[in-house]
């Protein structure tokens, strides 16, 4: 095997005089990156092999050999035993050389029918649908933390921010179930992708499909799809699929970069509203003191290669003519590498999540004065008849007169707040309680804390959560 093994020759040129020049190999070879798909590629192959055998195109026996050899090749693959050759170049080749080796001539009946160019778009398809599998049940796991946390911060308030700047009172549950919705959309968009996926390529060929009698609803099945791609040359040249998941992705990773800043704004000092737990958090190799951050930075960090790789596959069937081009091997690194950053910086968050300890105290300080609460004294005045403009404008004049004064706004009496308006009567004070107003926010989506026990309750069904009580 071994003899034969270095006798192996590259990749067919059946037409060439010539072999290929280094340089040429070195550039073209691709099994430093398309190795990963070995798993799919080999599924695509028994599928393909047992249809062959059925429609008698190849000896049962043989189709029996090769299905064999390929599970084979998939073994030495997962364990890393297959040698990387350049001028096999990528990880079609060499599965089909190594089943050569293994089960002699007969490995040559498996490729008929079958041209590179259908199969890397099988391969993908298969991949994008796993992907998409993995990221969901990530994105559930990262929910789910959020979610536990929300439960135990039904009742701790804080200011919510627009411009980073004070502005209304939530519940950190309010808060925490933001991020759920976002992730529950990024879920949704996956599930539009793996549908629109997973339709088998196979049988378009190099490009013009088959004069054989293969059966492309077989290999479909058997692959669990659905659907067969309807024309050869978008079969084989289309990579939207490959496009749309790293979009998802990016838009995912966009959301975890916001999730990985306030993470970093909230350990800061300055914050205080959270505390990592030591095994989420890393030291310094200089500064002894140091508890960092490093996992919120990170989200933000993948966020950026995110939408590199989308970038780059967007650009890669840019301008490209039908059908199949070698450019479209360069997708291989975005396509395969995004989803796994993805679901690495998820499962990371949800453990960042799941230990962290949130600081009610300093939550609540932030709320300040009554500052935050300057909205509802408008809308006391708006319950009482005032035009909303006016009412704006008489609170604003009242806030300025505090901060002139040095004083926090809760503090005002409701005379001075009669200078301002004369609709303002004695129980305007009542406005800066902040628990009162949020107890009358109770509209959809509002941060109401029964609207949000609610909303909780739907959160943990859906995501199948026992809840301890
Ligand atoms: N490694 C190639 C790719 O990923 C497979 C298809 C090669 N087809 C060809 N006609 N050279 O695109």
């Amino acid at each position: 095997m071994k003899a034969q093994r270095e006798k192996a020759k590259p990749v067919s040129r059946a037409a060439l005089a010539k072999a290929a020049d280094r340089r040429l190999v070195a550039l073209s070879v691709s099994i430093q990156d398309d190795a990963a798909l070995f798993d799919e590629d080999i599924r695509g192959s028994r599928a393909h092999v047992a249809m062959l055998a059925a429609q008698g195109i190849v000896p049962r026996a043989a189709a029996r050999r090769i299905d064999a050899g390929l599970r084979r090749v998939r073994a030495e693959f997962a364990a890393g035993k297959i040698r990387f050759d350049e001028k096999l170049e990528d990880v079609h080749t060499h599965v089909e050389r190594r089943l050569g080796e293994l089960v002699g001539a007969d490995a040559g009946y498996l490729h008929a029918g079958r041209s590179r160019n259908d199969q890397v778009a099988l391969d993908e398809r298969l991949f994008i649908v796993g992907a998409c599998d993995r990221c969901d049940a990530s994105l559930a796991g990262l929910q789910r933390a959020l979610v536990a946390q929300a439960r135990r911060h039904e009742r701790t308030l804080l200011p919510g921010y627009t411009h980073l700047q004070r502005a209304q009172p939530v519940t950190l549950a309010h808060h925490l179930l933001a991020f759920v919705e976002m992730l529950w959309r990024d879920r949704q968009r996956l599930l539009e992708v793996r549908r629109r996926a997973a339709v088998s390529p196979l049988g378009a060929g190099a490009l013009a499909g088959t004069t054989l009698p293969i059966d492309r609803w077989r290999t479909a099945r058997a692959l669990g799809f659905a659907e067969v791609t309807r024309n050869s040359l978008d079969a084989v040249s289309d990579r939207d699929g490959a496009i749309e998941l790293s979009f998802a992705v990016a838009l995912s990773a966009m959301h975890l970069s916001r999730l990985g800043e306030e993470v970093v704004l909230w350990s800061t000092r300055e914050f205080g509203f959270l505390v990592l737990d030591d095994a989420f958090a890393t030291g310094s190799s200089l500064m002894p003191q140091k508890k960092n951050p490093d996992a919120g930075e990170l989200a933000r960090g993948r966020a950026s290669r995110a939408l590199g790789d989308l970038v780059t596959l967007l650009s890669l069937p840019k301008n490209l003519p039908l059908s199949y081009n070698r450019d479209l091997q360069e997708d291989k690194r975005p396509l395969l590498e995004g989803p796994k950053a993805l679901c690495l910086t998820l499962d990371a968050l949800a453990g960042l999540v799941e230990t962290a300890r949130f600081q009610p105290e300093r939550m609540r300080e932030a709320l300040g004065g009554g500052e935050t609460l300057a909205t509802d004294a408008a809308e006391y005045l708006v319950e009482k008849g005032v035009r909303f403009r006016e009412a704006h404008e008489a609170v604003g004049a009242a806030a300025a007169f505090a901060t002139r004064a040095g004083r926090p706004l809760s503090s005002l009496t409701p005379e001075e707040w009669r200078r301002f308006h004369p609709a303002f009567g004695k129980d305007v004070l009542r406005c800066f309680d902040p628990v009162r107003s949020l107890s009358r926010r109770e509209l959809p989506g509002g941060p109401g804390p029964r609207r949000v026990r609610r909303e909780l309750e739907r959160w943990e069904a859906a995501l199948g959560m026992r809840r301890k009580r």
